[in-house]
């Protein structure tokens, strides 16, 4: 098996993850969610009363979280201190205030770490902001994916009913156009379409065409690596 790095950058809920898993399924690749990170860290602030506008509380709080990821019954979990809060990360209430905490650049410095080293051995898809700008700018393939703004809340709002998660359509709309603006214009690694990346507009594809698209760029890339 050939191993590269797939990098899948775009505005929220774009369908980055779904995608990133399809990919890392087909292609017996590891898949990094680096957007469950931030969630992570977010939800521990909140649950700890940090002050994230508080330099100082941030930096002692990040020496006190850890985060890892787990496979359960063929699923992705995310374990904060060794608690799976998979479904808590998803919340509102860690939406509402993931960006803010995601633009700190001692929180960047922190997450961009880890996520360099689970990438270390390559094969591996990552989905987020930074993935093919500042985490893996060296990935064999780069992917900027983009719909339309209300395909993307309808996704979501069905997304968040699934897992019981109550929201209404337009807290979730609103909720992912801040979300956009600000880690479209955030100082420190701003979300970008990387030089080198391909750019998949999905408004108008289905879950498998999508893969069928990327997984034709990634089995390209893939043979110029054997070759
Ligand atoms: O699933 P969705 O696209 O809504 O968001 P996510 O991937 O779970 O990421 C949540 C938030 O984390 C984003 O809105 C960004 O503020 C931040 N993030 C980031 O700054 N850099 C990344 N590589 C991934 C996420």
């Amino acid at each position: 098996m050939k191993r590269i790095i797939i990098a899948i950058d775009g505005l929220s809920s774009c369908g980055k993850s779904t995608l990133a898993k399809d990919l890392a399924k087909s292609l017996h690749y590891a898949y990094l969610d680096s957007g469950a990170m931030y969630r992570a860290v977010t939800l521990y602030f909140l649950d700890n009363n940090i002050d994230y506008n508080n330099a100082e509380a941030v930096v002692n709080a990040l020496d006190n979280i850890e985060i890892h990821f787990e496979r359960i019954d063929g699923q992705n979990r995310t374990f904060l201190n060794g608690k799976d809060v998979e479904r808590d990360i998803r919340e509102m209430r860690v939406s509402e205030h993931v960006s803010p905490v995601a633009a700190i650049s001692s929180v960047r410095r922190d997450m961009v770490k880890q996520q360099q080293g689970m990438g270390k051995r390559r094969a591996i898809v990552a989905d987020g902001r930074d993935i093919g700008t500042v985490v893996f700018p060296d990935a064999e393939l780069k992917i900027f994916l983009i719909a339309d703004a209300d395909v993307r809340t309808s996704r979501r709002h069905l997304e968040l009913a699934a897992k019981g998660i109550d929201a209404e359509w337009d807290e979730i709309q609103n909720n992912l156009l801040e979300r956009d603006r600000i880690d479209s214009n955030r100082a420190d690694s701003p979300l970008r379409q990387a030089d080198d990346a391909v750019v998949i507009d999905n408004t108008l594809l289905s879950e498998g065409q999508q893969l069928e698209k990327a997984l034709e760029l990634a089995n390209q890339k893939i043979s110029e690596v054997d070759a």
